[in-house]
């Protein structure tokens, strides 16, 4: 049986600069390979197990974890934590030892980043963010290889955000300073992206040689390879009629598409709010690779874990052999 064949530098995936360029390109030809055959990888994870716990809705990240991972013979249970945010009834902290003492890998969707990283701290297990204020890697990793099985170039296309500067952004951003291609980033003034994420991307950008562009201004989008939108708010987000004031000119309608090429690609993380950040004509369109997007969440995050739980530091093995070596002490 083959065995997990790279293993990550970090032990966690808290945002995508986690993981090193030499990293990506490795993940997302191991997620192609996955996606054409699990057959040799289906007992891997016999007798494992991931929590997946969730402080906000999902329909793509839950199911693609659970039926994911039974992919390899493995067990995900679900903890559903939307009326009862992490950390209240027991420190975060407390709450990542538990966990570590039964399973071997947490993947969760918080409200705050800070949650992320308490676990991540906390926790002798790997902690994936499966999306929080800030972040969405594992929807990041997906795009890319959806664009990568579309034919993007990095060295000559070009990516073009449009909307909301948030998490998934944040994300994709961090994710074309990786690999070195062009992302343009679209939003209404006062949308923009976090600048002290925009300015970690564009350090790691001026080595990689991505080209990141931030703008108020649609007409940016000529030319793009994708066009990219997500809902203009988010969840957990205050609902504010005065902040969507500015957004209608950044719908993603037939119009902008036309001024983005005849060839461009359509991409939502979805869920998609139909008539908001994007017409039915464009997310219906033969253009449009939002599904295909959906079905590569599985596949990516399925080469991610193979490599993070490939490390001896969370082989169930390994860590009884230490309970034990604690236990003679
Ligand atoms: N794109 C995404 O993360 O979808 P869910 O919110 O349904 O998980
Ligand atoms: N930006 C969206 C993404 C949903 C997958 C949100 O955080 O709600």
């Amino acid at each position: 049986m083959p065995e997990p064949t790279r293993r990550l530098g970090s032990k966690d995936l808290t945002r995508v600069l986690d993981l090193s360029p030499g990293e990506v390109l490795p993940l997302l030809d191991q997620a192609r390979l996955l996606k054409s055959d699990y057959t040799p990888w289906r007992d891997t994870f016999r007798q494992r197990s991931i929590v997946l716990l969730f402080e906000k809705p999902s329909l793509r990240t839950r199911v693609s974890f659970e039926i994911g991972f039974a992919r390899f013979g493995g067990t995900a249970v679900y903890l559903d934590h939307q009326n009862n945010p992490i950390g209240v009834r027991e420190t975060v902290a407390d709450y990542g030892h538990n966990l570590e003492r039964w399973c071997d890998c947490i993947v969760a969707r918080v409200m705050k980043q800070s949650t992320i990283q308490g676990l991540a701290a906390s926790a002798e297990i790997p902690v994936i963010n499966a999306l929080s204020d800030l972040h969405h890697p594992c929807q990041a990793l997906a795009d890319f290889m959806t664009l990568v099985e579309h034919g993007f170039d990095f060295h000559h296309d070009r990516l073009a955000w449009v909307g909301d500067g948030n998490n998934v952004c944040h994300s994709l951003i961090e994710m074309a300073a990786t690999v070195g291609c062009g992302m343009t980033v679209v939003t209404p003034p006062g949308a923009e992206p976090d600048a002290s994420i925009v300015r970690e991307a564009q350090a790691r950008a001026c080595r990689s040689g991505a080209s990141i562009e931030i703008t108020n201004d649609p007409a940016r989008v000529a030319g793009a390879f994708a066009v990219y939108t997500d809902a203009w708010t988010s969840m957990g987000q205050a609902e504010s009629a005065a902040r969507l004031k500015g957004f209608a000119p950044y719908q993603v309608n037939a119009a902008l598409m036309a001024t983005a090429g005849p060839k461009s690609l359509f991409m939502h993380c979805l869920p998609a709010h139909r008539g908001e950040e994007v017409t039915d004509q464009v997310i219906d369109s033969a253009n449009s690779v939002v599904f295909d997007q959906a079905e590569n969440r599985m596949h990516i995050q399925n080469a991610l874990l193979l490599n993070l739980l490939a490390t001896p530091a969370t082989d169930p093995l390994a860590r009884n052999a230490r309970a034990s070596a604690r236990a003679s002490e």
